[in-house]
């Protein structure tokens, strides 16, 4: 990693400082520990497919499945055609496919037992091309239950087969441990085994086009960039509100529960590129930096501050899309009095010099109204209400970075309304992805593989962002859990949350701006 050239003009804080073309795919051959799983059915497989068709693979690519099915590779492929059948982007290809699925391959074992990993390591060999100086590249994809991930990568490197003859890289789904000690427990074992510069901790938010726009927004803007600070915004307001339940995922969702799956990693990441500093150059380790000085300057959540400013919630009945729904005890694996809190509203400070006193509202649930992700930043009232008494109360002017399903910008404003004296009417300014580019953005998992291929750490998680998120985190996660909710379920499926959600607001004279 080089520092960027201080000083010369239109290189320092140049966006491009690390063009694509200077990455190159090489032979390799990917092995996905929970290879027939729901993730690689739905997105994995069908992503390898599609970029296999846009000939983003080297050549010389295999995908090696891994499991505790019992399958041999033609039963796998079959499988995994069904899968692409049903969850790939386009129109089923059959030539294409049948072409794609002689590099499709599957290894059963036990992910705890030697045997099984002796003959992963002679499948390895026998399936990846030697590359660079002999050596053979290897993407290990954990995309197995967290406990399960430690077991794995234990095992690989006692089977030696995470260095020496291998370059390997290991891409870890979320959740990256379950509080502090276990995420620390984790970066040990994946660094002992891999080293942090080949760990790729996977937050799919951070594929997605819309959020990696937002750091293009913010530093290649001026003119908003200069007001992004305590002086001008009153405070920031995210949420990524779901109409789905938690369908086949109880036992998951039970132990997990929303923080976990949705706080911790991808709604952190939201608040990060909010937030932080520019980086003092575009590459990861200068962006992951300014990323992880936000989250060690997160306001420390007491049980006081827990109590006051965040909200808990767990859907029951209702409907969604005039569709009636059951609550969340109800779903599959979960227990009948399960205390799994499935929604999250909370206010958050950043104590540093840009953002001292800028609430952070953030909220999130499972079965909620509508599916959006969006953020919304609101500025300051002007300091003098000039228009009398018609004007008494100004719409604020709102930027909103709509994130999904949505894809666009927009900012609000007011003007003057025609003929009648002296009133301000509220209008949008709007930039739209597919209005202005004509294209579909590419799923978020095209880009991580492909980054993940080519080596760039940028839209990964470092070891030690993670840890100062639990760090922040794991005060309120201790306080709910001592603490059993009384009032679940407390809001109906198809709603936006709990009433306590909109009083967290209102109680500072605010509102969601999200409807
Ligand atoms: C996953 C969570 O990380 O993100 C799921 O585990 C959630 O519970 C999903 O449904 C939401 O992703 P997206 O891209 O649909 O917003």
């Amino acid at each position: 990693m080089t520092a960027p050239e201080r000083g010369v003009p239109g290189k320092f804080l140049e966006p491009c400082d690390t063009p694509p073309e200077q990455y190159k795919v090489e032979p390799f051959t990917i092995v996905i520990f929970g290879g027939s799983g729901d993730l690689s059915r739905r997105k994995l497989l069908p992503t390898l497919f599609h970029l296999f068709r846009e000939d983003e693979l080297s050549a010389g690519f295999s995908v090696l499945g891994f499991g505790r099915l019992q399958m041999n590779d033609e039963q796998y492929r079959a499988m995994m055609k069904e899968a692409v059948r049903e969850f790939g982007e386009e129109q089923f290809d059959e030539a294409l496919w049948n072409e794609f699925s002689k590099r499709v391959f599957f290894h059963s074992g036990h992910f705890e037992d030697d045997e099984t990993y002796r003959g992963l390591g002679e499948k390895i060999n026998a399936l990846s091309l030697p590359a660079d100086q002999g050596k053979r590249n290897v993407i290990y994809y954990m995309s197995v239950p967290p406990h399960v991930t430690p077991v794995a990568v234990e095992k690989l490197k006692q089977h030696e087969l995470c260095r020496g003859k291998y370059n390997t890289k290991v891409i870890v789904e979320k959740p990256f441990g379950f509080d502090l000690a276990s995420a620390k427990e984790l970066n040990a074992i994946l660094a002992g085994a891999f080293g942090e510069n080949r760990i790729y901790r996977i937050d799919h938010y951070l594929g997605k086009e819309t959020v990696q726009n937002i750091i293009f927004f913010r530093f290649s803007n001026p003119v908003f960039e200069r007001l992004w600070n305590s002086n001008y915004i009153d405070n920031v307001q995210i949420t990524v509100a779901e109409d789905i339940g938690i369908g086949e995922r109880g036992t998951f969702y039970e132990q997990t529960g929303v923080v976990r799956d949705i706080v911790q990693n991808h709604i952190m990441q939201l608040i990060a590129l909010v937030a932080m500093e520019p980086p003092i150059g575009f590459e990861a380790d200068f962006i992951r930096d300014e990323k992880g000085k936000v989250f060690r300057t997160i306001a420390p959540l007491s049980d006081e501050y827990v109590d006051r400013f965040t909200v808990r919630g767990q859907y029951g009945p209702g409907t969604v899309k005039g569709v009636d729904v059951p609550g969340y005890r109800a779903e599959k694996g979960v227990s009948a009095d399960s205390t799994a809190p499935t929604f999250f509203a909370g206010k958050f400070y950043i104590t540093n010099w840009r953002w001292a006193g800028v609430p952070f509202y953030v909220r999130t649930g499972k079965r909620l109204a509508r599916r959006v992700t969006e953020i919304c930043i609101q500025f300051k009232q002007p300091p003098l209400r000039l228009f009398g008494r018609t004007c008494d109360v100004l719409e604020p002017n709102v930027l909103v970075l709509a994130i999904q399903p949505e894809e666009k910008i927009s900012l609000r404003f007011g003007v003057k309304y025609p003929h009648v004296l002296n009133k301000i009417y509220p209008v949008n300014m709007v930039f739209g992805y597919q209005d202005t580019f004509k294209i579909q953005s590419h799923p978020a998992y095209e880009r991580l593989l492909i980054d993940c291929m080519k080596g760039d750490l940028t839209l990964f998680v470092r070891q030690d962002g993670v840890e100062a998120i639990w760090e922040a985190l794991d005060p309120l996660l201790a306080r709910w859990e001592s603490i059993r909710p009384r009032d679940f379920p407390n809001y109906p499926a198809g709603s936006w949350g709990p009433a306590e959600a909109g009083l967290l607001l209102q109680r500072d004279g605010r509102s969601w701006l999200t409807v």
